[in-house]
């Protein structure tokens, strides 16, 4: 699994998807530079999820929305007294951990175990092997489990209860030790505040304490009702929105897994109250449509129900993904009630009503929140398309199987030799297909290692102009998944891609 993420990381450097930010100054943690194929990537990802959101549904609109907000409303969010981390400091290594992701990190090694046992009985059965049944009659494997149950369920207690002395205790009682240096010499648990201050104004006295967005989400609030007046939306309407949010992450790992700057893209739902637990359902199973709509595997993702709820939510469920590194978040659905706007009522003095003409009525709606992270999606969809396969002749080739709708460059023209006026026939292609798509020009090296080169891009096509071309005004086009060429005329192509990449 380690090894599987080192790759990753290699390959989306060595292609040029994704740098450390800063590199020449030995990098900033936690900070990455999305480069040239990248942002194509995280901009094809980006662009998929506002046409599912906001093109598809009439009732929901996009905003773009400032980074800089009036202090006040992290106070009314809750984010200045409630958006805490708890910290616990190793007093020999000096190192700073998150106390719950210690814990977490932990269960994780439990649930390995579970997993290896399940591997085992699955080898040792076969096909009459049922993994529900298993799992749940095994005794080793029932321990495991209440074992993991037991400590998340007392540390999110604990942590609710600011009961940081227990999380403190439960660390010592597990003898969790410091993952660098092994020492169990802990601090005390401290809760930090995660969002960046800055100032905004030119004099000492006179300017103003800001913080960078931690969530796109509160943008959205406090322009409902201008929204909704604007664009005469009724009840249920949502507004969308995608863009940088930022956080003084203190676990800076997992590559652009976790960042101190991030994408969000984020939809708030407006319902009436009394109706969430049905819109909470329909956007569980919306969402997650989306995501398999992309191809990468129903088994890579799962849902995972909260038990402890952030302070403005009445339900939760995050959708998981099976990262290199295992099952972790990708996306959060909340039901966040009428918290939000209630709070921004009470700490601007302004209603922010909606009057329902049918009950002729006025009320605060609720609302249903769907959260993603651009990169995490970036990352999710990344890792799961690369992929090295043996080849019949014995050879292995690295092949990104990116969803065609999302790579960054949708076809390569190739001529297969440098003369002979194949190179006039492919740059005259690439002039006529670049109107539609991302396409490139590419002439060195030797046909077979051109397509190899592709392929480990994530390319979904490469079209050869050979010496028929010529005659018939025919390429070649290639499959990068199967690696199955036809020939088709040059007039079809555009046809050709479009149908595959197009959604
Ligand atoms: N408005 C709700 C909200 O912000 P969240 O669960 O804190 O909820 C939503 O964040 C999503 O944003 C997460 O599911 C994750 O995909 C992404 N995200 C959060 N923190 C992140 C970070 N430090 N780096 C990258 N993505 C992050």
């Amino acid at each position: 699994q380690d090894d599987q993420f080192k790759k990753v990381i290699s390959h989306a450097k060595e292609y040029g998807y994704v740098f450390q930010s800063s590199e020449i100054y030995d990098g900033l943690s936690a900070v990455y530079d999305y480069a040239q194929n990248g942002a194509e990537l995280k901009k094809n990802i980006r662009d998929y999820w506002w046409k599912a959101m906001v093109q598809m549904n009439e009732n929901i609109v996009g905003i773009d929305a400032a980074i800089f907000m009036h202090p006040t409303t992290w106070k009314a969010s809750g984010h200045v007294d409630a958006f805490n981390d708890p910290l616990i400091d190793n007093k020999d290594s000096k190192k700073r951990y998150r106390a719950d992701v210690l814990i977490e990190d932990y269960c994780a090694k439990i649930e390995a175990k579970i997993e290896k046992e399940v591997k085992k009985a699955e080898k040792r059965f076969g096909d009459a092997f049922n993994k529900e049944e298993f799992v749940s009659t095994n005794g080793r494997v029932v321990g495991y489990q209440e074992k993991i149950n037991s400590i998340l369920s007392r540390m999110a207690k604990s942590l609710e209860n600011e009961d940081l002395a227990d999380v403190k205790a439960l660390i010592e009682e597990l003898e969790i030790a410091d993952p660098l240096t092994g020492s169990k010499n802990w601090t005390d648990v401290k809760q930090f505040n995660l969002m960046f201050g800055t100032k905004l104004g030119a004099s000492a006295e006179s300017a103003m304490d800001l913080y960078l967005r931690p969530e796109t989400a509160q943008g959205i609030f406090v322009n409902f009702l201008n929204v909704q007046k604007t664009s005469r939306l009724k009840i249920p309407f949502g507004i969308a929105q995608t863009g940088k949010a930022f956080r003084n992450e203190i676990v800076a790992r997992q590559f652009i897994f976790r960042m101190r700057e991030f994408e969000q893209m984020e939809m708030q739902f407006f319902i009436k109250p009394g109706t969430q637990k049905e819109w909470y359902d329909y956007w569980k199973e919306h969402r997650m449509k989306w995501h398999l709509s992309l191809g990468m595997g129903a088994d890579n993702y799962r849902f995972h129900d909260h038990e402890k709820l952030a302070h403005y939510a009445d339900a939760a469920a995050d959708i998981e993904f099976k990262f290199p590194f295992g099952f972790k978040e990708l996306e959060g659905i909340h039901s966040r009630t009428d918290f939000d706007l209630k709070a921004h009522e009470e700490h601007s003095g302004k209603k922010l009503q909606y009057f329902d003409h049918e009950d002729n009525a006025s009320y605060t709606p609720y609302v249903l929140e769907t959260s993603i992270g651009l990169d995490r999606m970036f990352l999710a969809v990344f890792s799961n398309s690369l992929q090295e396969e043996e080849l019949e002749n014995g050879t292995t080739r690295t092949v990104l199987k990116l969803p065609s709708v999302l790579a960054p460059v949708k076809a390569a023209i190739l001529p297969l030799v440098k003369k002979d006026g194949l190179p006039e026939i492919a740059k005259q292609i690439v002039e006529e297909l670049k109107w539609d798509f991302n396409v490139i020009y590419d002439e060195k090296d030797a046909v077979g290692r051109r397509y190899r080169r592709q392929d480990a891009n994530g390319t979904p096509f490469c079209i050869t102009v050979d010496h028929d071309s010529k005659e018939d005004g025919t390429v070649t086009i290639r499959h990068r998944d199967s690696m199955e060429q036809e020939r088709v005329k040059i007039e079809d192509l555009r046809t050709i891609i479009k149908q595959e990449v197009d959604v």
